[in-house]
Parts: C-alpha cells; structure tokens; sequence
C-alpha cells in the first residue's frame, strides 16, 4: 500500500494514499466532528457536513468533506480556522432547526456556541425530530446486514427512512444495526419481557440457555442460518456464555 505524508494541523502525518482525511486525523487524535460516516459502511459519509475542513493543494484551498476526501501527496489539512468554525456554526444551526430533539446535535451545537432551542417532542413511534436524513441506517441496512427493510422517502424536511407504506417489514429481522448506528439515536427500538420492538413490528427474542438473557430476535437467526448454515445449536448461548 502506498503511503503519502499528508500535514494535519501544522503536523505531518504518514498515510495510506486514498484514505479519508477524518479516519487518519482521528487516528492521530485531531478531533474533526462527525455524524453520518461509518467506516464499516462503504456509501456512508457526505450527508450532514459537519466533517468539514479546510483542503490546502498546489495553491488552492476548498473547504471539503472530511469523510469522503483523500489523503494525497503534498495535502495540507485545516480544522481549526475561523473559517471552518463559522461554516461549521451555520451547518449545525441548519441541523439543530431540523432535529431540536437530538441531544447530540444540541451537544455539538453547544459546543460551537450556539444557544438552545425548544424541544418539539415527536408523538410518532420513530422520532423524526431526532433524524438528520443522513441515510446511514438504510445503508447499514443494505450494505452490512445484506436485507433492504428501509428506504429514505420524502423530500426536503419531510425526508426520512421509512419501511415500505409504513408498515412492518416482512424482511426486517430486527438486528437493530440501523439503530445502533444512527449518530442521533431517532431509531426506536424497545424490548420487554423478551419482544423486541422496532420499524412497527414485535420480535421474538432467543433467550440465553445459561441465563436466560434474551439477545438475538428468532428471525435473525432464522436469517443467519438460512443464509450461512451455521447450526442452529450455535444460538442456544448468547456470546458470554459460548
Ligand atoms: S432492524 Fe431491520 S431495518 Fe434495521 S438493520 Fe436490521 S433488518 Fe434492517
Ligand atoms: S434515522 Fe438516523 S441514521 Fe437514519 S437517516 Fe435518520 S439520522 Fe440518519
Ligand atoms: S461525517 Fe462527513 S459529511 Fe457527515
């Protein structure tokens, strides 16, 4: 793998050629904000715009996307400008206006002082004044589970991801992988007395044969076997206990 020195801040750093600028300066412990890219997910990244920096190469300077933008030879990187700041303030002020329930973005705003607004509590089952649009949950969906139960729909402020017609998914398994990777939590997934809740549809959860914890829904497993031919056995004890 061919490696570039690329210059962080002031600072130079050696990196793969092609990585992104927010994976290497995160690794090298600068701190760039971040909300819709998942290293894990191939098409994450891009959406929300909070990654954005200062990109210095052969004279000119852009302000790029952190997160989807290459290391290369001879790049000089800025986080840290009164530029970057500003455009940043006015990304986050766009972003708290839509989801003024999300605690993170009301965190990350904050902490480029702007001022609280009021909440506007959802009533619905999914909380779309937490949802940014980024599309990371129906790409985790497709690219990493390997099962398309969701799609973004809608347009503009409306825009969100959705089960098809709003009703419970005959493919979701209830994995819960896009909720644990939505960055603003405005996935609900609940789970009592063993039932799983999550895109409109209850789950019926494996319990653990040595404590009894319930910890995967019966239909991914049905899925993983289906699709693996791990034996079912295999499932009997949740990870702790194998
Ligand atoms: S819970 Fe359903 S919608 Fe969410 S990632 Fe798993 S299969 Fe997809
Ligand atoms: S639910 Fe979360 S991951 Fe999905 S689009 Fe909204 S903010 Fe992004
Ligand atoms: S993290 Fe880079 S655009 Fe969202």
């Amino acid at each position: 793998m061919e490696k570039v020195s690329v210059v962080i801040d002031g600072r130079t750093f050696e990196a793969v050629k092609d990585r992104c600028v927010l994976e290497v300066a995160h690794e090298n412990g600068i701190y760039i904000p971040s909300l819709c890219y998942n290293s894990e997910v191939p098409s994450s990244g891009g959406s929300c715009r909070v990654c954005l920096v200062e990109a210095h190469q052969g004279g000119r300077m852009r302000l790029v996307t952190a997160c989807n933008y290459p290391v290369r030879k001879g790049l000089e990187v800025k986080t840290d400008t009164p530029l970057v700041h500003r455009i940043r303030r006015g990304v986050l002020e766009l972003l708290l206006a839509r989801v003024p329930d999300s605690e993170v973005i009301r965190e990350m705003a904050a902490s480029e002082g702007i001022a609280e607004v009021r909440f506007r509590k959802d009533e619905g089952e999914n909380e779309r004044y937490k949802c940014i649009a980024c599309a990371l949950c129906t790409n985790v969906c497709a690219e990493v589970v390997g099962v398309h139960a969701i799609a973004m729909t809608e347009r503009g402020a409306d825009k969100k991801p959705a089960t098809p017609y709003d009703k419970p998914s005959e493919v979701c398994i209830g994995c819960g992988a896009c909720a644990y990777a939505c960055p603003t939590g405005a996935i609900t997934m609940k789970e009592k007395d063993g039932v799983r809740r999550i895109w409109h549809r209850d789950f019926q959860m494996v319990r653990c044969s040595v404590c009894g914890t319930p910890y995967i829904p019966q239909a991914q497993v049905d899925w993983i076997v289906s699709r693996t031919g791990k034996d079912r056995s295999f499932f009997d004890k949740c990870p702790d206990h194998r």
